[in-house]
């Protein structure tokens, strides 16, 4: 039986992808509870999907703070309250601290629009397009302190077509970012996927831990392609 995980979420914006957790939980699809929302912005619609949903919710804004080390003390004190298993950082637009990170390794996910390690950082759609690539997607990966280089666990890949724009491309990325992350965690949840200590690489039978480490196992592919079973 998969483990019951204990999830907090932290978002900056929309909310879809939480909200692909909150109605996969609520369908039974995944064993897991998200016990608390966290966001840098007070006015995020992921904040009023989890009060919709009857989920903690917290804004705790940058500008209480002098330090991001400081602002990240204070986020990370009240996330450790509700003691989740697993942080995920779903649309969250700030770095975490190094120190912060490293304290939870293997325990912060993120996901992030692009087939990593292409187009890090912001606006991947656009990075896209400018570079012609005729495919595009998602990860989701370890958060380390190297921003958006963490160990990849798991990609979706969408192709990218003549006429496409901003639009289109981050509409067409989206809809398999959302099962894309669903099934991560239940995968992570199942306890078939760690963050090697080692940083070797180790697929063994389908019931054992996948061990992640980035290289040279690719990252199990999602979506239109997927491998988890
Ligand atoms: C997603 O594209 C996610 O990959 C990126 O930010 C966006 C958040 O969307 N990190 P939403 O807030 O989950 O709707």
């Amino acid at each position: 039986m998969p483990r019951f995980l204990r999830l907090a979420v932290l978002a900056s914006g929309r909310g879809s992808n939480l909200q692909a957790l909150i109605d996969a939980i609520a369908a039974g699809e995944l064993a897991a509870e998200i016990v608390g929302v966290y966001s840098d912005k007070a006015d995020a619609g992921a904040l009023q999907r989890a009060r919709d949903a009857g989920i903690p919710a917290y804004a705790i804004t940058p500008k209480q703070f002098a330090t991001r080390a400081e602002f990240d003390a204070a986020l990370f004190t009240r996330i450790d309250a509700a003691t989740p298993d697993l942080i995920v950082c779903a649309g969250y637009m700030r770095l975490i601290t190094g120190h912060v990170v490293e304290a939870r390794r293997g325990r912060i996910i993120n996901i992030h629009p692009s087939l990593l390690p292409a187009f890090k950082g912001l606006h991947t759609h656009a990075q896209a397009l400018a570079a012609g690539v005729p495919e595009h997607g998602a990860s989701v990966h370890f958060v380390t302190a190297d921003l958006d280089g963490g160990p990849v666990i798991a990609q979706a890949r969408v192709p990218v077509l003549p006429g496409d724009n901003m639009e289109t491309l981050s509409a067409r990325v989206l809809a398999e970012e959302h099962p894309l992350l669903v099934e991560t965690v239940r995968w992570l949840a199942a306890g078939r996927i760690v963050l090697s200590e080692t940083g070797s690489s180790d697929t063994g039978p389908a019931e054992a831990p996948i061990h992640v480490d980035g290289a040279p196992q690719p990252p199990l592919q999602l979506g239109a392609n997927r491998r988890f079973a």
